[in-house]
């Protein structure tokens, strides 16, 4: 078999060289000359089986939507857009010992009830996957399809796929996996990219859906799941942190429905639990009469959610004071405080101020800015807020509230779970549409709003 032909590529200008280099001789970056297979030894592998195409009319494709093969799992099925879309490949990314492994294995138990699955796996035993799936469905529920591979040679996995024809693949992860015209190895960039592009083709080709799964390395970007993002339909992020049990799937790329979709669930001894009412399993713990709790109403994809954002301030006893941020931004934290100091004279030059968010949740939008500023007054006045009282709205540098989108959303969400008034800004307070009993109180500035929480 002859060898491939491999080039190498800077990562950041573009330029090509026959060898590895340490410095990229165009632009003089250090580190940034990847190989890439040019082209394929004879007698090797096609990376893609694809036949010669040619132009057909869009009438005469076959294929809609209605062909999505079903997922049980329904916090899964509304980040993906739906069912899994035959040829398609997702990309699961998120960091090692998420759950990662356990939701794929969840949906290949359920699909494969339907239709064939194979679960190639280069990094655990057969034996420790058989174990992981007696943990979520007993002996006699294990499905006849479901197929277990162990195996990170790609050539060797691409062979069974086209000899089984399975409907879905899973490749537990994509950084176990090599091809043998590179000689870099496993997890490097050029092999993550080689066999993901080769995979993508067979896909396409094959019409198997393919989920991959990408750990986010220590390095951040490099050879994880960024590298990929470009080269596969969807990506998906199980988010969390290991020291609580509520994750959260979120799309950032699909090329099959709305992106920044969410999903939620909990992990549990039984495997990962679809949480299908969130804002009530993140508020379940809340204590309504302590200093420092506020309820905002944040939207993630089209979902509105509702998070205890706790503030708390302490004396400074030593140096510069500190702010800390948990599960919110903290330049926001930082521009909030500015505000409050400057705008609404509260003093915090002495004070360590910290920000978190209950259940280990991220909450990215800026509409949680008025709930941390007046979590932070809470907590400096000592005073509570009220347990029916919710809050929304961006702050901005001089004080003004400034409107949120989607309001109407958030409000019905906050009126079904029980609050009855509500502070958002008075730009975006709806004429109609206000949930019935809902007392809705338009502020112009954090100051107005400071006042109508505290007097009210
Ligand atoms: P895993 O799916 O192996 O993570 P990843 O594939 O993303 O690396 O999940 C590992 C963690 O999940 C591990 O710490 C144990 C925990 N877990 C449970 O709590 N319950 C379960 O039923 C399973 C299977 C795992
Ligand atoms: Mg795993």
């Amino acid at each position: 078999m002859a060898k491939a032909r491999v080039e190498y590529v800077c990562q950041q200008c573009g330029r090509k060289a026959a060898k590895a280099l340490g410095k990229c001789p165009q632009c003089g970056s250090w580190n940034t000359m990847v190989a890439e297979v040019v082209s394929k030894g004879r007698g090797a592998t096609p990376a893609s089986s694809v036949a010669v195409s040619e132009p057909r009319r869009l009438t005469e494709i076959e294929g809609d939507v209605e062909e999505r093969l079903p997922l049980h799992i329904e916090e899964l099925a509304r980040v993906l857009g739906g069912g899994v879309v035959p040829g398609s490949v997702v990309l699961i990314g998120g960091d090692p010992g998420i759950g990662k492994s356990t939701l794929l294995i969840q949906m290949t138990l359920a699909i494969a009830r339907v239709a064939p699955v194979l679960y190639v796996s280069g990094e655990e035993s057969e034996r420790q996957l058989k174990a992981r799936s007696l943990r979520l469905i007993s002996e006699d529920q294990l499905p006849q399809d479901l197929f277990l591979l162990t195996e990170t040679h790609l050539e060797g996995i691409i062979e069974h796929i086209q000899e089984l024809s399975p409907r879905l693949v899973v490749i537990d992860s994509i950084q176990t996996m090599q091809v043998a015209d590179l000689e870099s190895g496993a997890g490097s960039i050029s092999q993550v990219r080689e066999c993901a592009t080769r995979l993508q083709a067979l896909a396409k080709s094959s019409g198997s859906a393919i989920f991959l799964v990408g750990h986010v390395t220590k390095e951040g970007a490099i050879a994880g799941p960024k590298v990929l993002e470009h080269i596969v339909d969807t990506v998906l992020y199980l988010e969390g942190d290991a020291f609580h049990a509520y994750r959260l799937l979120r799309s950032v790329k699909n090329r099959f429905g709305a992106t920044s979709e969410v999903g939620v669930f909990e992990m549990t001894t039984k495997g990962l639990l679809e949480v299908p009412n969130p804002s009530e399993a993140f508020l379940k713990e809340r204590v309504t009469d302590a200093p420092g709790s506020t309820i905002a109403v944040t939207m993630e994809g089209t979902r509105p959610l509702l998070v205890e954002v706790q503030g708390l301030t302490s004396m400074t006893t030593f140096g510069n004071p500190r702010r800390t941020a948990n599960g919110v931004d903290f330049n926001r934290l930082l521009l909030t405080v500015a505000v409050l100091t400057r705008r609404v004279g509260i003093r915090l030059a002495d004070q360590d101020v910290f920000i978190n968010i209950v259940g280990g949740l991220r909450v990215n939008e800026p509409a949680v800015d008025l709930a941390m500023a007046l979590a932070i007054t809470s907590s400096v006045r000592d005073k509570p807020i009220a347990g029916d009282l919710a809050v929304l709205g961006e702050i901005g540098l001089s004080g003004e509230v400034r409107t949120v989108p989607q309001l109407a959303a958030r409000l019905k969400e906050a009126s079904n779970l029980g609050f009855s008034r509500v502070i958002a800004p008075q730009a975006t307070l709806p004429k109609s549409d206000i949930p019935e009993g809902m007392d809705l109180i338009g502020v112009r500035s954090v100051r107005e709003a400071i006042k109508m929480a505290f007097n009210g």
